[in-house]
């Protein structure tokens, strides 16, 4: 059987017009989880749903080398990381990143985190000042990440620097002159990591052996050969810009807060209370919309014809909203964590499958981590007002935030 088509239109432009929604309107509008449509000129399948994610993480049937649209890997990704990796290459690569993001380091980079919402707050408090929690947050991020890889930062760089690793994520997807902002920012921060990798290699920066900045920097490809100093500096910002990134989430994790007052009552009873809120904030909120792969070889799925070479995507914000799964998907309610453990191909916010053999992100450990302590932060030790301000998400911008940015007017630290 044939996978339902819509019209043989590019479907680029609405995509991109409404990148959360537009596979779920579509795939609501066919009755199917899966339809042919044309996307950057080539036929691609659509995908969403548990099933068609488990599909998609599929390493015999699909492979990532190639497979993201050039304007992302110039800006988000760059070029040569692990994302494009497939078979022995990738598991070895990603070996790296699971190394580096174990329990300990992880909570490391959890206490700086901390530490950096507290000396901000203090000096919020000193100017007196309403902030733009999402402009603060970069800051804090980029200070805090930098400190726990070891990636030298001097103070004079801190605004300079932060600005280009928001710019990977915050001006990729922009459908405006911003998008070249972000390709500016992906060659700044290529250089710059570029250079670190040097010093670590020829004993002018002497990192510890436990963090990202030695790893990569002495890292080899399955054959034992170093990672040429460019792909090992893209690997070293895939560190560093989606921990930033996490300003995403804080800010969600605030405007839940705010707007979503019983739940926040009820997630600052007990520990499970609070993960089960972290949990909602991760399916419930827009961050990452979709993925791409390649297929390797025809295949017939659930009676549907897959052939060689098709672009799929997935559509991981319409697999999160996914009724079959998620009752109510469109209800913030953290509750429904507490007697449901997310599967591993229902529950896609950073990826589904599994960490070390496919491409399940490996900063999720992190992401808990970052919003663990912020949720404390927010709810035990700052007491913060927020002034009117429009705080609808804005569900055509990627990522997707609150219109304002989430201001905050800071009352008073609890030390
Ligand atoms: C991969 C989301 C934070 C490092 C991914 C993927 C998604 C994602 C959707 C793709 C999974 C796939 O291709 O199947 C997010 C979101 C984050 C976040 C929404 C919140 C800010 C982090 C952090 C790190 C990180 C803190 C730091 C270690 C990576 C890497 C990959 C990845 C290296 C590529 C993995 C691979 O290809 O095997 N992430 N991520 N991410 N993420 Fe994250």
């Amino acid at each position: 059987m044939s996978i339902p088509r819509i019209p043989p239109r590019d479907v680029t432009l609405p995509l991109l017009a409404d990148p959360y929604r537009f596979v779920s309107k579509e795939s609501a509008r066919l009755g199917s989880d899966a339809f042919q449509t044309r996307l950057l000129c080539r036929g691609t399948t659509c995908l969403k749903g548990e099933k068609g994610a488990a599909l998609f993480y599929d390493a015999e049937r699909f492979r990532r080398e190639g497979a993201m649209p050039s304007p992302i890997r110039k800006t988000l990704l760059g070029e040569g990381g692990v994302q494009g990796l497939d078979g022995e290459a990738h598991r070895h690569r990603k070996a790296i990143f699971m190394g580096l993001t174990q329990a300990d380091r992880v909570r490391a980079l959890g206490a700086r985190v901390e530490a950096e919402w507290i000396e901000a707050a203090e000096r919020w408090l000193r100017a007196g000042a309403t902030i733009r929690l999402y402009d603060e947050l970069a800051t804090m991020l980029t200070r805090a990440v930098c400190a726990w890889s070891e990636t030298p930062l001097p103070e004079a760089d801190v605004q300079l620097r932060a600005g280009h690793l928001r710019a990977l994520f915050d001006a990729a997807g922009a459908r405006n002159p911003r998008h070249f902002w972000s390709r500016h920012a992906r060659r700044r921060v290529d250089r710059w990591l570029k250079g670190v990798i040097e010093d670590v290699r020829e004993g002018r920066h002497r990192p510890a052996e436990n963090t990202a900045t030695f790893a990569l920097a002495h890292a080899r490809d399955p054959g034992g050969t170093p990672l040429a100093a460019e792909v090992a500096a893209v690997e070293l910002a895939n560190i560093l810009r989606p921990t930033v990134a996490t300003a995403v989430y804080v800010v969600f994790l605030a405007h839940a807060l705010h707007t979503q007052p019983e739940a926040a009552r009820a997630a600052t009873q007990s520990l499970a209370a609070r993960d089960a809120f972290i949990e909602e904030i991760r399916r419930f909120y827009p961050f990452f919309p979709s993925l791409v792969a390649t297929t390797r070889r025809d295949f017939v799925w659930e009676g549907l014809s897959f052939p060689e070479g098709r672009q799929v995507i997935l559509d991981l914000y319409g697999t999160n909203h996914d009724a079959n799964a998620w009752p109510d998907p469109e209800i913030f309610r953290p509750a429904r964590f507490a007697n449901r453990p997310p599967g591993a191909f229902d529950f896609v916010p950073q990826g589904g499958g599994d960490h070390l053999t496919g491409h399940r992100c490996p900063g999720e450990g992190i992401v808990h981590e970052i919003l663990m302590r912020s949720f404390d932060v927010l709810t035990t030790r700052l007491r913060y007002e927020v002034p009117k301000q429009d705080l609808r998400l804005n569900l055509r911008r990627l990522p997707a935030l609150p219109r304002s940015g989430f201001f905050l007017r800071p009352l008073d630290l609890a030390r």
